[in-house]
């Protein structure tokens, strides 16, 4: 009979020492091929390495939904964040269970906007077009968000989107209203929407927490896109000067950003796009080339060492890690893996049924938007 547990090991902080990260390296070796083929393990690019090296399958969040709803094996282990591991239950089959070794591995900005303020903000959106909004306005979520604004935007008619099929979400969306409405991610909204050409004053900023998002009437009857105003703290650490100095210092060199970037570095930057794009694209570079990439840092390390031929290092002097997928330790790794050998589930992911049908329509259509 399994059991289910919360794991009481995890380190709160994310952090090990390399002796902690030895012992619990050799703990997975031991655990994993125990469990065979009944778990598979998800990994997202900005894991750590002695993490991400017991990884299945690697890949942006796109990537990993497309392997969720595979969903062949017993237990889906995510070394990844929460929101993550919730669209691996409504994407996997109903008698698959998702673990996440931390339950402490969340997305500050997929909390930048819970269900009662897009609620509020759709009523206010009504108000001010005077007609109901899925006449005119198509929210979109972007993935990192939670289960309970996915199904928001399922039932409204709408499909969630990862930063590697934002534009074709886009296009899709236009094609249907006139009006997006685009949350949490106020960046990836605004550069996309900039790179199909619509005029920045047709963009507008909600701020969840003055009345009518602190826009007139006006504003919002004439905007095409309507922004929440979310971001994500990593991806806020590069700036243009980081560009500009790179650029003084290296004028040879490539500048590749996520966008979840602001839009003043993305618009300097030589590229834009996904992990997984970020990824391709330097793998296909020539020997040689110089690359300074504005994601997370241990994306960027791992870049680094892989293509020892070129120059990999990050856009910003300064650390832009994840803290919160940092909280994926070893240990916690270990603990669930030992955990399932023993039969115990620890930390299974669940989401409400009602939630799941409404997020599952919107998950599904984002699936049939190429990336
Ligand atoms: P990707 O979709 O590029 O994997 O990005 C996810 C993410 O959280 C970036 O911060
Ligand atoms: Fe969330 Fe930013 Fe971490 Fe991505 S990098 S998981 S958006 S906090």
């Amino acid at each position: 009979m399994v059991q289910e547990n919360q794991n009481p090991y995890t380190a709160k902080s994310g952090t090990e020492t390399q002796e902690q990260e030895q012992i619990a390296v050799e703990r997975i070796r031991q655990a994993r091929p125990k469990l065979g083929e009944q778990v598979v393990i998800l990994g997202h690019h900005y894991q750590r390495d002695a993490v991400i090296q017991f990884a299945d399958f690697q890949g942006d969040s796109y990537k990993l939904c497309q392997e969720a709803a595979k969903g062949a094996a017993q237990y889906i282990v995510f070394a990844g964040v929460h929101f993550m591991a919730e669209s691996a239950v409504i994407l996997g089959r109903p008698d698959q269970t998702v673990i996440l070794p931390s339950l402490e591995a969340g997305c500050p900005l997929a909390d930048m906007a819970n269900l009662a303020q897009v609620e509020t903000a759709w009523q206010e959106i009504e108000t001010a077009l005077g007609s109901d909004p899925v006449e005119h306005v198509m929210p979109i979520t972007y993935v990192n968000s939670t289960a309970e604004l996915k199904a928001f935007v399922g039932r409204h008619g709408g499909t969630v989107c990862t930063s590697s099929n934002a534009r074709n979400a886009l296009t899709w969306a236009f094609t249907q209203r006139e009006k997006v409405f685009f949350f949490p991610d106020q960046h990836l909204g605004r550069n996309t929407g900039k790179a199909m050409n619509i005029p920045l004053d047709e963009m507008i900023l909600w701020d969840p927490f003055k009345p009518q998002g602190g826009l007139t009437t006006t504003d919002i009857q004439q905007a095409r896109i309507i922004l929440w105003d979310g971001y994500c703290s990593v991806h806020q650490g590069f700036l243009p000067s980081h560009i500009d100095e790179w650029r003084n210092k290296h004028p040879d060199s490539n500048i590749i950003v996520h966008p979840e970037c602001n839009m003043n570095v993305v618009d300097r930057a030589d590229y834009v796009g996904s992990t997984e794009f970020i990824i391709k694209t330097i793998e296909a570079a020539p020997s040689g080339s110089k690359w300074a990439v504005g994601t997370e840092i241990q994306l960027v390390n791992r870049l680094g060492k892989r293509h020892t031929d070129k120059l990999v290092v990050s856009l910003s002097p300064i650390t832009c890690r994840c803290d919160t997928m940092y909280r994926i330790t070893t240990t916690a790794l270990a603990d669930v893996l030992e955990g399932l050998v023993a039969g115990t589930v620890i930390n299974p992911i669940t989401v409400p049924d009602d939630i799941q049908r409404h997020a599952k329509v919107a998950l599904d259509r984002m699936l049939t938007i190429p990336s």
